[in-house]
C-alpha cells in the first residue's frame, strides 16, 4: 500500500553547494540593507524551497519535517539553492566550529537576489536569537529547534511580509509531528521518539537549545512505524538526545525497552536501530531485549566522553568510570556479539595528563567498533565554559591525534578478525568507478562488496568479508 505520508523527491540536504555568484547571476547581487520583498509577492505559482542541514541526525530529521510541512503548504522542493525561494539553513551549536559554519554560510546570503527569503532554524537560532538579525540582516526567520510545531503561523507571517519573524520558545511539553514527512532516505527511516534533554552536562549546550525532555506517545510512533513498513522501509532508527530515556506520556505508559520490542514486532520491520543512549538510563533490559530480538539491531551507540572519574564529575556525566564499564560487562556477556561505539571529548578543564591516560585505557578496555572524539569547545550558558584550568588548544589537538591514533589500532585489530566471516547487509549504495555496492551490517559496519547481481539497493544480502580497514569491511556477495 502507498501512502502520500513519506515522499523522497531528491536530496533534502545539499552536499555541494553552487558558489552564489555563478548561481544566481551577477544581475540578482544587491548591497546588504536593500528591503527583501516577501514570499508571496515575488513569487508566481507554487514557491520553492531549498534547506541546508548542519549537525546531527535529530537536525537531519527535523529537516525532513520541516521538508512535509512546507511541502503540505503548497511549496515545492527547489532543484538547488540557486533556485530556491525560501533557504533554511537548520543549524547546529555543539561545538564553536559548528557554529562558526553557519555564520559564514550565511555571510555568503549578504549579497545574494532579494526573491530569497532566508530563514536560520535549529540550535544556533535558539542560542542567538535576535543576535541573528543584527549579523545578518538579510534573515527574515529564526525559528528555535523547540518551536518547530509554531512554523505554520511564522511562515503566514513571513508570507505576509514579515521582515523579523522569530520564535525561540523553550517551554513546551510538545513534540513536533508533521503530516507529511519528506524521508531523505528510501531505506532507513528516521523517527523522533523524545525531544531535548533534562541532563545537565557542564559542557553541553543541548538543553539550552532543545528545552526539555519530552516524549512522543507509543501510540503515534507505533502507527508511524506501521505506516513506514506499509511504505516499504525496513530499518527504522529511534532518535532521541538521550532516547533511552523515553518515558510514554499516554495512558499506556510502556517504557523504552517495550517500545522497543514493539516496534521491532511491527510486521515489516527488519532492523531496529536507535541513538543516543545516555549511560545512565541504560539498564540490562536493553540488552536482553537485543539478545532476544533479532530485528533489534546488535549496536549500542554509549557516549562515554572520559575515562576518568574526576572529569566525569566535573562533566556531571552522573556515572562512574567503573559504573559504566559494568554496563559494558552487560553488552559483552551477551549471547550474540554487540558493537559498541562511543563519544570522547578530550582537553575538558582541568583534564590532567593520567586523566587523559585514562580514557585511553578505557578505549583499550572496551574495544570499541567506532569512536567519535571531539576537543573540548567552551560553549555559550554551559558552567563549564567558566571553569578554570582551561587545557590549550594545542594540547587538545595532540590528545585528539593521541586518541585517534589509538583507536585506529583498535579497529584495525577488530576488524581483521572478521575476514572470513559473513554478515546480512542492507544495500544502500552503488559505487559505479569501483563496481561495489556497499550497505550496513546490522552492527552498523560499513561493508563494501562486489556482486555478479543487479540492482540491489534496498535488498539484503549474505556478504563474506576478504578485507578489512580500520573504518570499513569489503568482500563479496555469498551466491
Ligand atoms: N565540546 C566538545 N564536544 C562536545 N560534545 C557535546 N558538547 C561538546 C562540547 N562543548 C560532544 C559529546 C556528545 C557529542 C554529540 O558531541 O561527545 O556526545
Ligand atoms: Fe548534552 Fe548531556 Fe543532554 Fe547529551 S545528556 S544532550 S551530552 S546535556
Amino acid at each position: 500500500m502507498s501512502k502520500a505520508f513519506d515522499i523522497w523527491i531528491e536530496s533534502l540536504a545539499a552536499t555541494a553547494l553552487p558558489s552564489l555568484p555563478s548561481a544566481t547571476g551577477a544581475g540578482d547581487y544587491y548591497p546588504e540593507r536593500v528591503v527583501r520583498p516577501n514570499l508571496s509577492s515575488t513569487v508566481a505559482g507554487g514557491k520553492r524551497f531549498h534547506i541546508e542541514t548542519f549537525g546531527c541526525q535529530m537536525n537531519a530529521h527535523d529537516s525532513e519535517k520541516v521538508a512535509g510541512v512546507l511541502l503540505e503548504r503548497g511549496y515545492r522542493a527547489a532543484e538547488n539553492l540557486a533556485q530556491a525561494d525560501l533557504v533554511l539553513y537548520n543549524t547546529c551549536s555543539i561545538r564553536e566550529k559548528a557554529a562558526q559554519k553557519v555564520f559564514s554560510r550565511l555571510g555568503e546570503f549578504r549579497y545574494a537576489s532579494p526573491r530569497k527569503v532566508i530563514a536560520v532554524l535549529g540550535c544556533l537560532a535558539q542560542q542567538e536569537g535576535e543576535e541573528i538579525f543584527e549579523r545578518a540582516p538579510w534573515v527574515s526567520l529564526v525559528c528555535g529547534s523547540a518551536s518547530y510545531r509554531k512554523l505554520p503561523e511564522l511562515l503566514t507571517e513571513l508570507e505576509e511580509g514579515g521582515r523579523r519573524v522569530m520564535s525561540l520558545d523553550l517551554d513546551t511539553d510538545e513534540t513536533f509531528e508533521t503530516e507529511i514527512t519528506r524521508r531523505d532516505n528510501p531505506f532507513r527511516a528516521y523517527l523522533t521518539i523524545i525531544e531535548g534533554c533534562d541532563y545537565a552536562c557542564s559542557y553541553c549546550v543541548v538543553p539550552h537549545t532543545r528545552g526539555p525532555e519530552r516524549s512522543r506517545a507509543s501510540d503515534s510512533i507505533l502507527s508511524e512505524v506501521r505506516r513506514l513498513a506499509d511504505a516499504g522501509y525496513t530499518e527504522i532508527q529511534l532518535l532521541g538526545q538521550t532516547v533511552n530515556s523515553y518515558r510514554d506520556p499516554s495512558p499506556r505508559g510502556i517504557d523504552f525497552v517495550a517500545l522497543l520490542r514493539a516496534v521491532a514486532a511491527v510486521e515489516g520491520i527488519r532492523r531496529v536501530r536507535f541513538t543516543t543512549s545516555h549511560p545512565n538510563d541504560f539498564h540490562r533490559e536493553i540488552v536482553e531485549a537485543i539478545d532476544e530480538v533479532p530485528a533489534l539491531c546488535d549496536h549500542v551507540h554509549l557516549p562515554v566522553q572520559s575515562g576518568s572519574t574526576s572529569i566525569l564529575r566535573a562533566m556531571r556525566r552522573t556515572y562512574t568510570r567503573d559504573e559504566y564499564l559494568e554496563k559494558i560487562s552487560w553488552v559483552r556477556a551477551a549471547s550474540r556479539p554487540i558493537s559498541l561505539t562511543t563519544d570522547i571529548i578530550v582537553g575538558f578543564p582541568g583534564e590532567t595528563e593520567e586523566d587523559f591516560e585514562e580514557t585511553l585505557t578505557l578505549l583499550d578496555t572496551v574495544g570499541y567498533d567506532g569512536v567519535f572524539s571531539f576537543k573540548y569547545s567552551p560553549r555559550p550558558n554551559t558552567t563549564a565554559s567558566s571553569m578554570a584550568d582551561a587545557v590549550p588548544e594545542e594540547e587538545k589537538s595532540r590528545r585528539l591525534a593521541v586518541a585517534m591514533d589509538r583507536q585506529r589500532e583498535i579497529q584495525i585489530a577488530r576488524n581483521q578478525k572478521l575476514v572470513g566471516a559473513a554478515f546480512e547487509i542492507l544495500v544502500d549504495a552503488r559505487h559505479e568507478a569501483r563496481g561495489q555496492w556497499a550497505g550496513r551490517s546490522t552492527s552498523n559496519r560499513m561493508v563494501n562488496f562486489t556482486s555478479p547481481r543487479e540492482n540491489l539497493l534496498g535488498q539484503y544480502v549474505q556478504v563474506k568479508v576478504t578485507r578489512a580497514g580500520p573504518n570499513s569491511l569489503v568482500g563479496d556477495e555469498v551466491v
